[in-house]
């Protein structure tokens, strides 16, 4: 498996994103986090941003929707050019729809789940999404605490994942950190969001590799 780094720019400086950007060249992906203040108790930033963002970076974008009605918003944000669009089980009526439509615009489709929400129901959408996304705090903010009592659920999704072939990413976000990051590896977690240990650290590319590098050593 090889482990990913998704850097999430709500914990850089959003006066200067394209240098934040710049600032991780190493990072596999930057992680855009989309809020709406219904979803989420939070209102970030949406469409015009991802846009001006694609133009001022070449990582790719994974952009991670926490809003209501993502059936009707997220084909837009693979238009707009997201390398990735992950939208939230708990808010899309028609996820099969949504997830194919995309896929077809060209971007890598995610389902996400909330800590409460299991992720056995969704056994038989595997095969309509690129990356399954384990929330491991309750979306909404950065720099909370990691949530332990995910890791199980991690494992249970490895598990499905496994038996459906392995070609679906499993990404933890939310207090993953130099902590936290090898007992997501060892789960079965694969790709990586990190927001305050990569730029609440000194040098964020230097966070980078260090996640990468302790995931590595965990990962199977
Ligand atoms: C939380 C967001 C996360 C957040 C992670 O709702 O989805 O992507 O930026 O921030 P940290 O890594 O600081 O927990
Ligand atoms: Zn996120």
């Amino acid at each position: 498996m090889a482990v990913q780094i998704s850097p999430s720019i709500l914990a850089a400086d959003f006066a200067r994103l394209a240098d934040e950007a710049a600032a991780v060249p190493n990072a596999d992906w930057l992680h855009v986090d989309v809020m709406d203040y219904h979803f989420v108790p939070n209102l970030t930033i949406g469409l015009p941003v991802v846009e001006a963002l694609r133009k001022a970076t070449s990582t790719p974008l994974d952009c991670h929707l926490m809003i209501d009605d993502p059936d009707r918003w997220a084909p837009q944000y693979a238009e707009a050019g997201a390398g990735s669009v992950t939208i939230h089980a708990e808010a899309a009526k028609g996820p099969i729809r949504t997830l194919r439509e995309i896929r077809s615009l060209g971007a890598r489709a995610g389902l996400a789940l909330n800590p409460a929400t299991p992720v056995e129901p969704y056994e038989d959408l595997l095969t309509e999404v690129d990356m399954l996304l384990l929330m491991t705090v309750e979306p909404g903010f950065g720099g909370q605490k990691f949530l332990d009592g995910v890791l199980p659920k991690v494992r249970r999704a490895r598990q499905l994942i496994e038996r459906h072939g392995g070609r679906v990413w499993l990404q933890v976000d939310g207090g993953v950190d130099a902590g936290t990051i090898e007992r997501c590896a060892e789960a079965g977690a694969d790709v990586f969001v990190a927001g305050s240990a990569v730029y609440g650290a000194s040098d964020p590319g230097a966070a980078v590799d260090a996640l990468r590098a302790a995931a590595s050593l965990k990962s199977a």
